[in-house]
Protein backbone atom coordinates (compact mmCIF):
# COMPACT_ATOMS: atom_id res chain seq x y z
CA UNK A 1 0.00 0.00 0.00
CA UNK A 2 1.23 3.39 -0.65
CA UNK A 3 2.42 5.97 2.15
CA UNK A 4 1.69 9.20 1.14
CA UNK A 5 4.42 11.75 4.16
CA UNK A 6 3.61 14.51 4.75
CA UNK A 7 4.80 14.64 8.32
CA UNK A 8 7.21 18.07 7.26
CA UNK A 9 5.18 19.96 5.20
CA UNK A 10 1.24 19.26 4.27
CA UNK A 11 2.18 18.87 0.46
CA UNK A 12 -0.86 19.51 -2.31
CA UNK A 13 0.77 17.38 -4.78
CA UNK A 14 1.06 14.86 -2.52
CA UNK A 15 -2.22 14.91 -0.83
CA UNK A 16 -4.18 15.11 -4.43
CA UNK A 17 -3.28 11.73 -5.19
CA UNK A 18 -4.39 10.59 -1.82
CA UNK A 19 -7.72 12.69 -2.87
CA UNK A 20 -8.00 11.28 -5.86
CA UNK A 21 -7.96 7.67 -4.80
CA UNK A 22 -10.73 8.84 -2.11
CA UNK A 23 -12.62 10.50 -4.88
CA UNK A 24 -13.05 7.43 -7.09
CA UNK A 25 -14.33 4.99 -4.60
CA UNK A 26 -10.87 3.55 -2.96
CA UNK A 27 -9.88 3.56 0.55
CA UNK A 28 -7.67 5.89 2.36
CA UNK A 29 -6.48 6.46 5.95
CA UNK A 30 -5.38 10.15 7.46
CA UNK A 31 -4.41 11.64 10.53
CA UNK A 32 -6.95 13.13 12.24
CA UNK A 33 -6.54 14.84 16.17
CA UNK A 34 -7.97 11.91 17.23
CA UNK A 35 -7.04 9.03 16.05
CA UNK A 36 -6.08 7.68 12.46
CA UNK A 37 -10.24 7.02 10.08
CA UNK A 38 -10.02 4.78 7.04
CA UNK A 39 -11.80 7.22 4.55
CA UNK A 40 -14.22 6.14 2.14
CA UNK A 41 -16.19 8.62 -0.41
CA UNK A 42 -19.73 8.47 1.72
CA UNK A 43 -21.65 9.07 -0.98
CA UNK A 44 -20.47 5.51 -3.02
CA UNK A 45 -22.05 2.70 -1.79
CA UNK A 46 -19.54 0.12 -3.07
CA UNK A 47 -16.88 2.20 -1.04
CA UNK A 48 -18.49 2.41 2.61
CA UNK A 49 -19.45 -1.39 2.06
CA UNK A 50 -15.62 -2.39 1.30
CA UNK A 51 -15.08 -0.39 4.83
CA UNK A 52 -16.75 -2.83 6.58
CA UNK A 53 -15.87 -5.72 5.10
CA UNK A 54 -11.85 -4.58 4.90
CA UNK A 55 -11.91 -4.14 8.77
CA UNK A 56 -14.18 -7.24 9.68
CA UNK A 57 -16.82 -4.72 11.23
CA UNK A 58 -20.33 -5.24 11.91
CA UNK A 59 -22.46 -4.28 9.31
CA UNK A 60 -25.19 -2.87 11.86
CA UNK A 61 -22.18 -0.35 13.52
CA UNK A 62 -22.80 2.97 12.03
CA UNK A 63 -19.64 5.21 10.56
CA UNK A 64 -18.91 8.82 11.11
CA UNK A 65 -18.81 10.96 8.22
CA UNK A 66 -15.88 13.67 7.86
CA UNK A 67 -16.41 17.17 6.56
CA UNK A 68 -14.04 19.87 5.86
CA UNK A 69 -15.46 22.66 7.02
CA UNK A 70 -18.74 23.21 9.09
CA UNK A 71 -20.28 24.50 6.44
CA UNK A 72 -20.43 21.25 4.36
CA UNK A 73 -22.75 19.87 7.42
CA UNK A 74 -25.50 20.83 4.39
CA UNK A 75 -24.06 18.45 2.24
CA UNK A 76 -25.23 15.53 4.53
CA UNK A 77 -28.64 16.97 5.70
CA UNK A 78 -31.93 16.54 3.78
CA UNK A 79 -32.08 20.18 1.96
CA UNK A 80 -35.57 21.21 3.54
CA UNK A 81 -33.84 20.83 7.24
CA UNK A 82 -32.79 23.80 9.07
CA UNK A 83 -31.05 22.61 12.26
CA UNK A 84 -31.67 23.42 15.89
CA UNK A 85 -30.10 26.36 17.89
CA UNK A 86 -28.38 23.87 20.45
CA UNK A 87 -26.76 22.45 17.55
CA UNK A 88 -25.45 25.24 15.65
CA UNK A 89 -23.76 26.72 19.12
CA UNK A 90 -22.13 22.93 19.11
CA UNK A 91 -20.77 23.42 15.74
CA UNK A 92 -19.65 26.97 16.22
CA UNK A 93 -18.02 25.88 19.63
CA UNK A 94 -16.16 22.54 19.06
CA UNK A 95 -15.31 22.23 15.65
CA UNK A 96 -13.45 21.86 14.37
CA UNK A 97 -12.58 19.68 16.70
CA UNK A 98 -13.15 16.11 18.55
CA UNK A 99 -17.03 16.02 18.75
CA UNK A 100 -19.37 14.12 16.23
CA UNK A 101 -22.98 15.36 16.60
CA UNK A 102 -25.51 12.76 15.07
CA UNK A 103 -27.73 14.86 12.41
CA UNK A 104 -30.75 14.15 10.27
CA UNK A 105 -29.45 12.16 7.60
CA UNK A 106 -29.45 12.80 3.09
CA UNK A 107 -30.37 10.54 0.91
CA UNK A 108 -27.55 11.02 -0.64
CA UNK A 109 -24.97 9.37 2.02
CA UNK A 110 -24.42 5.56 1.22
CA UNK A 111 -27.38 3.90 3.15
CA UNK A 112 -24.55 1.61 4.97
CA UNK A 113 -22.98 4.58 6.39
CA UNK A 114 -26.13 4.64 8.93
CA UNK A 115 -28.03 1.05 8.59
CA UNK A 116 -31.20 1.19 9.64
CA UNK A 117 -31.28 5.00 11.11
CA UNK A 118 -32.25 8.30 10.32
CA UNK A 119 -29.43 10.18 11.53
CA UNK A 120 -25.35 10.20 10.42
CA UNK A 121 -22.54 11.46 12.51
CA UNK A 122 -20.76 14.36 11.24
CA UNK A 123 -17.53 15.58 12.84
CA UNK A 124 -15.41 18.43 11.31
CA UNK A 125 -11.78 16.90 12.44
CA UNK A 126 -8.87 19.58 13.72
CA UNK A 127 -6.49 18.46 12.01
CA UNK A 128 -4.30 20.43 8.70
CA UNK A 129 -4.01 17.02 7.02
CA UNK A 130 -7.34 15.54 7.11
CA UNK A 131 -8.62 19.19 6.52
CA UNK A 132 -6.89 19.73 3.69
CA UNK A 133 -7.17 16.13 2.41
CA UNK A 134 -11.15 16.70 3.16
CA UNK A 135 -11.36 19.72 0.68
CA UNK A 136 -9.18 18.65 -1.95
CA UNK A 137 -11.71 15.32 -1.63
CA UNK A 138 -14.73 17.47 -2.25
CA UNK A 139 -16.75 14.70 -0.77
CA UNK A 140 -17.59 13.89 2.73
CA UNK A 141 -15.87 11.28 3.78
CA UNK A 142 -17.35 8.74 5.98
CA UNK A 143 -14.57 7.03 8.02
CA UNK A 144 -14.31 4.98 11.22
CA UNK A 145 -10.88 4.28 13.17
CA UNK A 146 -8.63 2.90 11.02
CA UNK A 147 -8.01 -0.44 12.60
CA UNK A 148 -8.80 -4.10 11.84
CA UNK A 149 -12.67 -4.30 14.38
CA UNK A 150 -11.15 -5.37 17.69
CA UNK A 151 -8.11 -4.17 17.97
CA UNK A 152 -6.46 -0.90 19.22
CA UNK A 153 -7.45 2.10 17.18
CA UNK A 154 -4.54 3.18 15.25
CA UNK A 155 -2.67 6.88 16.52
CA UNK A 156 0.16 6.62 14.26
CA UNK A 157 0.63 5.44 10.07
CA UNK A 158 2.62 2.17 10.87
CA UNK A 159 -0.57 0.97 13.50
CA UNK A 160 -2.52 1.66 10.28
CA UNK A 161 0.60 -0.44 8.07
CA UNK A 162 0.11 -3.03 10.61
CA UNK A 163 -3.42 -3.91 10.91
CA UNK A 164 -4.55 -3.06 6.95
CA UNK A 165 -0.84 -3.22 4.92
CA UNK A 166 -2.60 -4.69 1.27
CA UNK A 167 -6.29 -3.95 1.89
CA UNK A 168 -6.53 -0.69 1.42
CA UNK A 169 -4.84 1.94 -1.08
CA UNK A 170 -2.20 4.08 1.16
CA UNK A 171 -2.31 5.90 4.69
CA UNK A 172 -1.44 9.64 4.90
CA UNK A 173 1.30 10.04 7.27
CA UNK A 174 0.64 13.04 9.14
CA UNK A 175 2.40 12.13 12.35
CA UNK A 176 0.84 10.68 15.92
CA UNK A 177 -2.24 11.88 16.60
CA UNK A 178 -2.52 14.85 19.44
CA UNK A 179 -6.06 13.67 21.33
CA UNK A 180 -5.19 10.10 21.23
CA UNK A 181 -9.03 8.96 21.99
CA UNK A 182 -11.91 8.44 19.52
CA UNK A 183 -14.48 12.08 19.67
CA UNK A 184 -17.47 12.72 22.13
CA UNK A 185 -20.55 11.15 20.08
CA UNK A 186 -23.61 13.42 21.30
CA UNK A 187 -27.32 13.45 20.01
CA UNK A 188 -28.86 17.23 20.70
CA UNK A 189 -32.41 18.26 20.65
CA UNK A 190 -33.82 21.57 21.47
CA UNK A 191 -34.25 20.85 24.87
CA UNK A 192 -31.04 18.54 25.89
CA UNK A 193 -28.00 16.61 24.93
CA UNK A 194 -26.91 13.16 25.34
CA UNK A 195 -23.37 11.72 25.14
CA UNK A 196 -23.34 8.35 23.36
CA UNK A 197 -19.57 8.26 23.52
CA UNK A 198 -17.38 9.98 25.94
CA UNK A 199 -14.55 11.74 24.56
CA UNK A 200 -12.17 15.05 24.99
CA UNK A 201 -15.57 17.04 24.82
CA UNK A 202 -16.69 16.57 28.09
CA UNK A 203 -19.79 17.12 29.98
CA UNK A 204 -19.41 20.19 31.17
CA UNK A 205 -18.06 21.34 28.13
CA UNK A 206 -20.90 20.95 26.71
CA UNK A 207 -23.56 21.82 28.97
CA UNK A 208 -21.77 25.10 29.43
CA UNK A 209 -21.55 25.92 25.60
CA UNK A 210 -25.08 24.75 24.73
CA UNK A 211 -26.60 25.90 28.26
CA UNK A 212 -28.78 22.72 27.65
CA UNK A 213 -28.79 19.96 30.46
CA UNK A 214 -26.63 17.12 29.03
CA UNK A 215 -27.03 13.57 30.61
CA UNK A 216 -24.58 10.32 29.42
CA UNK A 217 -26.02 7.20 27.53
CA UNK A 218 -27.17 5.18 30.60
CA UNK A 219 -25.20 2.18 29.29
CA UNK A 220 -21.77 4.25 30.10
CA UNK A 221 -22.64 3.95 33.70
CA UNK A 222 -24.63 0.88 33.89
CA UNK A 223 -23.15 -1.72 31.68
CA UNK A 224 -26.59 -3.55 31.81
CA UNK A 225 -28.59 -1.07 29.24
CA UNK A 226 -28.44 -1.20 25.84
CA UNK A 227 -26.08 1.55 24.58
CA UNK A 228 -28.07 4.08 21.76
CA UNK A 229 -24.74 4.27 19.66
CA UNK A 230 -24.23 0.73 17.98
CA UNK A 231 -20.53 0.44 18.53
CA UNK A 232 -20.32 0.71 22.00
CA UNK A 233 -21.71 -2.92 22.44
CA UNK A 234 -18.62 -4.27 20.84
CA UNK A 235 -15.55 -5.88 22.61
CA UNK A 236 -13.01 -3.32 21.11
CA UNK A 237 -10.10 -1.38 21.85
CA UNK A 238 -8.35 -5.11 23.60
CA UNK A 239 -4.69 -6.42 23.37
CA UNK A 240 -3.64 -9.63 23.24
CA UNK A 241 -2.26 -9.31 26.83
CA UNK A 242 -4.67 -8.87 29.74
CA UNK A 243 -5.43 -5.34 31.05
CA UNK A 244 -5.91 -4.69 34.94
CA UNK A 245 -7.34 -1.27 36.51
CA UNK A 246 -7.13 -0.13 39.83
CA UNK A 247 -7.90 3.74 40.66
CA UNK A 248 -9.24 5.63 43.86
CA UNK A 249 -6.72 6.18 46.68
CA UNK A 250 -3.43 6.89 45.18
CA UNK A 251 -1.44 4.84 47.55
CA UNK A 252 -3.78 1.81 47.73
CA UNK A 253 -3.85 1.66 43.91
CA UNK A 254 -0.02 1.44 44.23
CA UNK A 255 0.42 -1.12 46.69
CA UNK A 256 -2.23 -3.13 44.63
CA UNK A 257 0.03 -2.68 41.74
CA UNK A 258 3.36 -3.73 43.78
CA UNK A 259 1.19 -7.03 45.02
CA UNK A 260 -0.09 -8.08 41.36
CA UNK A 261 3.88 -7.59 40.52
CA UNK A 262 4.81 -9.73 43.26
CA UNK A 263 2.70 -12.41 42.93
CA UNK A 264 3.24 -12.80 38.99
CA UNK A 265 6.89 -12.37 39.33
CA UNK A 266 7.56 -15.11 36.95
CA UNK A 267 5.02 -13.51 33.72
CA UNK A 268 6.17 -10.64 32.09
CA UNK A 269 4.48 -7.58 33.52
CA UNK A 270 3.50 -4.41 32.04
CA UNK A 271 2.49 -1.49 34.38
CA UNK A 272 1.39 2.00 33.17
CA UNK A 273 1.26 4.70 36.22
CA UNK A 274 1.66 8.19 36.59
CA UNK A 275 5.39 7.37 38.42
CA UNK A 276 8.34 4.96 37.47
CA UNK A 277 8.02 1.74 38.27
CA UNK A 278 10.60 -0.74 38.81
CA UNK A 279 9.36 -3.48 35.87
CA UNK A 280 10.80 -4.31 32.80
CA UNK A 281 7.78 -2.93 30.54
CA UNK A 282 6.33 0.31 32.04
CA UNK A 283 5.42 3.93 31.12
CA UNK A 284 4.62 7.17 32.61
CA UNK A 285 4.55 10.47 31.65
CA UNK A 286 6.68 13.07 31.28
CA UNK A 287 7.18 15.59 35.00
CA UNK A 288 4.74 18.42 34.16
CA UNK A 289 2.04 16.66 32.14
CA UNK A 290 -1.33 15.84 32.74
CA UNK A 291 -1.55 11.98 33.51
CA UNK A 292 -4.55 11.72 31.86
CA UNK A 293 -4.30 13.39 28.91
CA UNK A 294 -1.11 12.19 28.48
CA UNK A 295 -2.34 8.30 28.79
CA UNK A 296 -5.06 9.59 26.94
CA UNK A 297 -3.00 10.21 23.82
CA UNK A 298 -0.38 7.41 24.02
CA UNK A 299 -2.95 4.57 25.33
CA UNK A 300 -3.72 2.42 22.48
CA UNK A 301 0.12 2.47 21.25
CA UNK A 302 1.17 1.02 24.37
CA UNK A 303 -0.72 -1.66 24.20
CA UNK A 304 0.36 -2.29 20.63
CA UNK A 305 4.02 -1.63 21.87
CA UNK A 306 3.32 -4.32 24.61
CA UNK A 307 1.84 -6.49 22.66
CA UNK A 308 4.57 -6.62 20.27
CA UNK A 309 6.57 -6.98 23.47
CA UNK A 310 4.35 -9.92 24.36
CA UNK A 311 3.50 -8.60 28.32
CA UNK A 312 1.47 -11.18 29.59
CA UNK A 313 -0.46 -8.73 31.73
CA UNK A 314 -1.10 -4.73 31.72
CA UNK A 315 -1.26 -2.99 35.11
CA UNK A 316 -2.86 0.53 34.68
CA UNK A 317 -3.25 3.09 37.50
CA UNK A 318 -6.70 4.22 36.40
CA UNK A 319 -8.25 8.02 37.16
CA UNK A 320 -11.65 8.72 38.31
CA UNK A 321 -14.21 8.36 36.01
CA UNK A 322 -15.08 12.31 35.51
CA UNK A 323 -14.17 15.10 33.14
CA UNK A 324 -11.56 13.62 30.61
CA UNK A 325 -11.10 10.83 32.68
CA UNK A 326 -14.58 9.66 31.44
CA UNK A 327 -13.42 8.82 27.98
CA UNK A 328 -10.14 7.32 29.36
CA UNK A 329 -11.35 5.43 31.70
CA UNK A 330 -14.29 4.04 29.33
CA UNK A 331 -11.74 2.65 26.63
CA UNK A 332 -9.76 0.87 29.90
CA UNK A 333 -12.72 -0.65 30.77
CA UNK A 334 -13.22 -1.89 27.17
CA UNK A 335 -9.44 -3.38 27.33
CA UNK A 336 -9.59 -4.91 30.77
CA UNK A 337 -13.01 -6.30 29.70
CA UNK A 338 -13.94 -5.40 33.39
CA UNK A 339 -11.05 -6.05 35.44
CA UNK A 340 -11.36 -2.81 36.82
CA UNK A 341 -11.03 -2.22 40.40
CA UNK A 342 -12.04 0.43 42.73
CA UNK A 343 -9.93 0.84 46.23
O1 LIG B 1 -12.57 10.32 16.57
C1 LIG B 1 -13.33 9.64 15.88
O2 LIG B 1 -14.55 9.71 15.97
C2 LIG B 1 -12.68 8.70 14.85
C3 LIG B 1 -11.96 9.54 13.80
C4 LIG B 1 -11.45 8.74 12.66
O3 LIG B 1 -12.79 10.60 13.39
N1 LIG B 1 -13.66 7.83 14.27
C5 LIG B 1 -14.23 6.82 14.97
O4 LIG B 1 -15.11 6.06 14.22
O5 LIG B 1 -13.98 6.59 16.11
P1 LIG B 1 -15.67 4.65 14.71
O6 LIG B 1 -16.41 4.11 13.55
O7 LIG B 1 -14.56 3.83 15.22
O8 LIG B 1 -16.71 4.99 15.81
C6 LIG B 1 -17.95 5.58 15.47
C7 LIG B 1 -18.87 5.55 16.65
C8 LIG B 1 -19.45 4.17 16.87
O9 LIG B 1 -19.54 3.90 18.27
C9 LIG B 1 -20.83 4.30 16.22
O10 LIG B 1 -21.75 3.37 16.75
C10 LIG B 1 -21.18 5.74 16.54
O11 LIG B 1 -19.96 6.44 16.42
N2 LIG B 1 -22.15 6.31 15.57
C11 LIG B 1 -21.91 6.72 14.31
N3 LIG B 1 -23.05 7.14 13.70
C12 LIG B 1 -24.04 6.98 14.61
C13 LIG B 1 -25.45 7.21 14.59
N4 LIG B 1 -26.07 7.69 13.51
N5 LIG B 1 -26.15 6.94 15.73
C14 LIG B 1 -25.52 6.45 16.83
N6 LIG B 1 -24.20 6.21 16.90
C15 LIG B 1 -23.46 6.46 15.81
MG1 LIG C 1 -13.42 2.37 16.14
Amino acid sequence: MKIWNVTKRIDDEVLLEAASALRAGELVAFPTETVYGLGANAFSEDAVKSVFTTKGRPADNPLIVHIARAEDVAKVIPHDITLCTPIKQAMAAFWPGPLTILVPASDAIAPSVRPGLDTVGVRCPNHPVAQRLLELAGVPVAAPSANVSGRPSPTRARDVVDDLDGKIAGVVDGGPCEVGLESTVVLITDACATIYRPGAITQSDLEVALGIPVSLDPFLTAETEQPKSPGMKYRHYAPDASVHVWWGDELEVTQAIEQFVRHHADESVAVISPTAFDVPITWHPHTEEDYTIALSRELYGLLREFDRRHASHILVHGVPPQGPGLALMNRLQKAAEGRVYQV
